[in-house]
């Protein structure tokens, strides 16, 4: 399936079932349907993810990683942290070099991250170094403080802004966030738009049912984007993006924001024959499949990212867009070929080393798996594009036929 994240194999429901859901948030969703009638998907997922008894993002622990239920980027290999700090630098750079520096990450999860980041910047006595604050955003509160702790241990506590700590000049980044913000899920029947909600069948369970659209603007979002479902097609909706992506950049007068996800522009998102039936996935412990109502809190929820509606919250948030690439185009650009091979050159690289690194820069790369996903940066008094300079690294390298920006 070219839905799938590298490693994970779609199954049937039964591998899984000794999962079992959240009993509370189980009980706060039937209790909210039997007050309120059929609960919109977009209610469904906020609370399966969010709701802080049960969500899924308010468990104590992050759960990317090996031992978790899906691996991202950063956890693969620090290597992808270590080639990002390149392209870190460079927009400080062009920014003039200004102190303080701030680097917002938006689900910081375990820090892995910012720690590769800021251990490469070290390796590199990098001047950004002096500049550099770093301040993780998460969901779940608990999250910080064991993200700090790690922080402490590894002796970069310093870097860490203090709560509420602004400065005007920075960036804001998202490695894998966007695809969890709650969607509105609608189907098409006939002539007219049906909304995805939920219902208790017979036996209590949770079944899907379909309503009248929660509010005209999703058929305005489709409407803008010139988006036509075909009878039957069900899609998401993501109408929680443009007060995201304002709120996140909020703080920046001078900066950058980098958004890395699944996704695609809108003509690709929801053409009726690839995406018939929406991009809903559900993942736990490393498998994925598409039943969002089994394990209630306790899988994760995501939903491609409509790259056109990306773009469009971000012009209506003041940014300009500096470029959009997928994740293999830009890593190509800030040189991660060059990086396997100084590995592979030093002396101090064992074979182990050498196979691991190697083989996540494979997966990062590859084009029917993270190496597709989208990376998309916008401005914010960003500097006019001056002919004497080269493109951002980011947005330097281009697979042979491709053009130069798809949205
Ligand atoms: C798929 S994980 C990615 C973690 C990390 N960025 C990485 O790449 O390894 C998503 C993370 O985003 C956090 N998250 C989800 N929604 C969020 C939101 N609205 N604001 C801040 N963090 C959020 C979750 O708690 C989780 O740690």
């Amino acid at each position: 399936m070219d839905d799938l994240q590298p490693g994970l194999r779609r199954v049937s429901a039964t591998d899984l079932s000794d999962v079992g859901d959240d009993p509370a948030l189980l009980r706060r969703i039937r209790d909210e349907i039997l007050a309120t009638g059929p609960m919109p998907f977009v209610r469904f997922m906020e609370l399966a993810l969010y709701a802080p008894e049960g969500g899924y993002y308010r468990a104590a622990s992050a759960r990317p990683g090996r031992e978790g239920d899906f691996i991202t980027a950063p956890e693969l290999h620090p290597i992808f942290g270590q080639t990002l700090s390149t392209a870190i630098e460079e927009i400080w750079r062009r920014l003039g070099e200004p102190t303080p520096f701030v680097l917002r990450e938006h689900g910081a999860g375990t820090g892995t991250l910012g720690l590769a980041v800021l251990n490469e910047l070290h390796r590199v006595r990098s001047p950004l170094l002096d500049a550099f604050r770093y301040a993780p955003i998460e969901i779940e509160p608990d999250r910080i403080g064991a993200l700090e702790s790690r922080f402490a241990r590894s002796g970069w506590d310093g870097v860490l802004a203090a709560p509420g700590e602004t400065g005007g000049d920075g960036m804001v980044l998202a490695n894998e966030v966007l695809d969890a913000l709650p969607v509105h899920r609608v189907r098409r029947r006939v002539d007219s738009l049906r909304e995805v909600a939920i219902e208790l069948g017979p036996d209590d369970g949770l079944v899907e049912v379909e309503i009248d659209p929660s509010t005209p603007a999703l058929a305005a979002r489709l409407a803008s984007e010139a988006i036509e479902l075909i009878d039957g097609q069900t899609a998401e909706i993501c109408l929680a993006l443009d007060a995201w992506i304002a709120a996140a950049v909020s703080s920046i007068e001078r900066g950058v924001l980098l958004l890395i996800d699944y996704g695609a522009p809108a003509a690709a998102l929801y053409d009726p024959v690839r995406r018939r039936d929406g991009t809903l996935r559900a993942y736990l412990r490393h498998q994925v499949h598409d039943d969002p109502y089994r394990h209630v809190g306790r899988q994760d929820l995501t939903a491609h990212v409509d790259v056109t509606a990306v773009e469009r919250a971000a012009h209506a948030a003041g940014l300009t867009t500096i470029g959009i690439t997928t994740q293999a185009e830009a890593l190509m650009g800030l040189g991660i070929e060059g990086r396997l091979q100084a590995i592979q050159a030093d002396p101090a690289t064992t074979f182990e080393d050498y196979s691991l690194v190697r083989s996540a820069l494979v997966r990062l790369l590859d084009p029917a798996a993270m190496g597709r996903f989208e990376v998309m940066a916008f401005g914010r008094d960003w500097p006019a594009p001056d002919e004497r300079e080269p493109p951002l690294g980011l947005f330097s390298y281009r697979l042979p036929g491709r053009a130069d920006r798809r949205c």
